[in-house]
This record gives structure tokens, sequence and C-alpha cells, in this order.
């Protein structure tokens, strides 16, 4: 039976202190290296987590769907489409209804506001998997991966060049929560929002009109697509606005050497990256995508069974 006393969500980077994070990332080296070698580990049994997608998606799919069924339990993908979501039944009752029949939920959908309300109505957590302002799965497995290449974040300097969307806005979130500096280069005109970003305070992060500046010395090289999800209407004016916002081996020789490169994916090479740069040395994007499933799998563990230490 899922449980009835209130459950703990993660709908934004900063739901999960320092503290859970840190076991999280324990527990994600753990379960990787279980699966690494084909042990069965089913803590999820006879459980089961929907999943609603309100936008396409490969990664966030295939990794909670395989991620459920690798720690023992099912998954369930729905979409606006072909359930009642799409002809208006209220989010609120949809909340009620589904949290009866699963142990979780993870949504992908447009404003933030929907997801929250969802979560308010549940009895059982909500997993954020991309809203138009936030995408904190990706960030938590972005984390690992730098600490599995090259250990702790804290005090390392990340360089965003682009757009200030969900991902951007997430990565300002954990900084300012895991203790490192961003420094953010977008065109004017897309500038952060702190309020929208959720930040306290502006300390760890820096905005840099030439994104050169924002890459020198960077441990890491990051950026996203120029268009996201929802925002297609503007594609043709922001391939303008972003043309000079492009990671290249120029930008990546500026960051300190053996800086890593990583792109939330699916990219467009020749936009926001070069294939030099995604396909070249410093890039990590393979590992950050598979990274996703394992970051989850402890995520999951975590919000529904809590701290398990074996
Ligand atoms: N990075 C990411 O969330 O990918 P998908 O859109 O394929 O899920
Ligand atoms: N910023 C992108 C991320 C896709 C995973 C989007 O929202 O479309």
């Amino acid at each position: 039976m899922p449980p009835m006393s209130t459950p703990k969500h993660f709908l934004q980077f900063k739901d999960l202190t320092r503290e859970e994070f840190d076991h999280v990332f324990t527990r994600t080296r753990i379960i990787k290296d279980r699966y690494q070698r084909y042990e069965r580990y089913w803590p999820l049994t006879d459980r089961t987590l929907v999943m609603i997608f309100e936008k396409a998606s490969t990664r966030t799919r295939l990794s909670f769907e395989a991620g459920m069924q690798q720690l023992g339990g099912s998954a369930i993908y729905l979409n606006t489409r072909d359930t009642q979501l799409g002809r208006g039944e209220p989010v609120e009752d949809a909340a009620q209804v589904m949290s009866r029949m699963c142990d979780a939920v993870m949504i992908r959908t447009f404003e933030q506001e929907i997801i929250e309300r969802f979560a308010r109505h549940s009895r059982v957590p909500v997993i954020n998997g991309l809203t138009n302002e936030y995408h904190p799965c990706q960030i938590m497995a972005d984390i690992y991966t730098f600490i599995e290449h090259r250990g702790d974040i804290r005090g390392k300097t990340v360089a965003w060049i682009g757009d200030s969307n969900n991902v951007c806005n997430t990565w300002l979130q954990a900084a300012e929560l895991l203790d490192f500096n961003v420094h953010v280069s977008t065109p004017p005109g897309y500038e952060v929002e702190p309020e929208r970003a959720g930040l306290y305070g502006t300390d760890h992060y820096e905005h840099f009109g030439d994104p050169m500046d924002a890459a020198r010395n960077a441990d890491l090289v990051t950026t996203d697509v120029w268009t996201s999800m929802g925002f297609e209407a503007e594609n043709e004016e922001r391939c303008r606005d972003f043309h000079d916002w492009q990671v290249d081996a120029d930008m990546m020789r500026v960051a300190k050497p053996g800086a890593l490169f990583m792109h939330c994916l699916p990219a467009h090479r020749g936009e926001e990256v070069t294939a030099e740069v995604i396909d070249g040395p410093h890039s990590v994007v393979w590992d950050e995508a598979g990274n996703r499933m394992h970051t989850q799998k402890a995520l999951l563990e975590y919000l529904l069974l809590g701290r398990i230490d074996s």
C-alpha cells in the first residue's frame, strides 16, 4: 500500500539537502556497480512508477522504465493525448486517483505550477522529469558524472553557454546547494531570471556578456539546445540571437586543461555545439546520459524506502 504520511517529492533540485545528495550519490555508486556485475537487486518488488509525459522524451522515459524494472518494480507510461488529462480532467483529481494505484509518479510537463499542484494532492512521491523551469534529474546525473570523472564538485566552476532555460536554472540551484560556481553567458534578452530559477542569493553565479569569458578556466563547460520544447515558435529568432553562443574547440581551449564538456541531449551539432567538441576528448555526454538511470534508481530507492545502507 502507498504510504499515508506526507510523501517526499523531488520537484526541484533544492528539495533534497546536501546530505541527501551525498547519500543518493553513494547509493548510485553501489547500485551501478551491482548493475555492471549483473547482480540482482530488487528492493522495489511489486512497486509501480507511473510516468506522465506531456512532452517528448528518449532518455527520461527509458532511464526510469529500465531503472524500475532493474529494481524489481514496473513502470507505466501515460501521455496527455491518450488520457483524460488531455480532455481537461483537473490535475488535482488525476493526482488523487493515480496515487491510489501506484507508489511514485514521474511527470514531464510545461509549467512548474502543474507539477506542484499534482504533488499537493498526491499520496506518493512525485518526481520532476522536466518542466519549463527545471530539470532536476538531469543535473543530479550531471553532478554524479562530474564526481565520477573529477571528484568533489565543491569550489569548482561550471560554464553555462546559451539559453537560461530549465537546465541552466537547475545548475544554478545546485550551485547554491552544493557550493560551486556557475559562469553564465546568454545572449542579451535571454538572461537568468533569479526568481524563476528559484535562487535565494546570487553568490554562486556570475553573468558574462562574452561566452569566451564565461568558459575561461572552467572545470566543466556545458550547454543545451537554443530552443527548448514548448518554445518552437521562437526557433527562427533564437537561431539568429544565439549564433555566437556555440561551444567550439576555441572555447574548450580557454577552459582548464582537462575540462569536461556536458550536454543533456538531444544535441544539435553545428548549433549550440560543434561536432568536434561533442564527439571530442573533453566530452562525457554518453556517461552523462547513462548516469540518468543509475542516479534515478538511487533516487527512487531513497524516496520509496528511505535510507538504505546495504
Ligand atoms: N536529457 C533528457 O531529458 O532527454 P530526453 O528529452 O530524451 O528525456
Ligand atoms: N532544455 C531542453 C532540455 C531537453 C532535455 C528542453 O526543455 O527541451
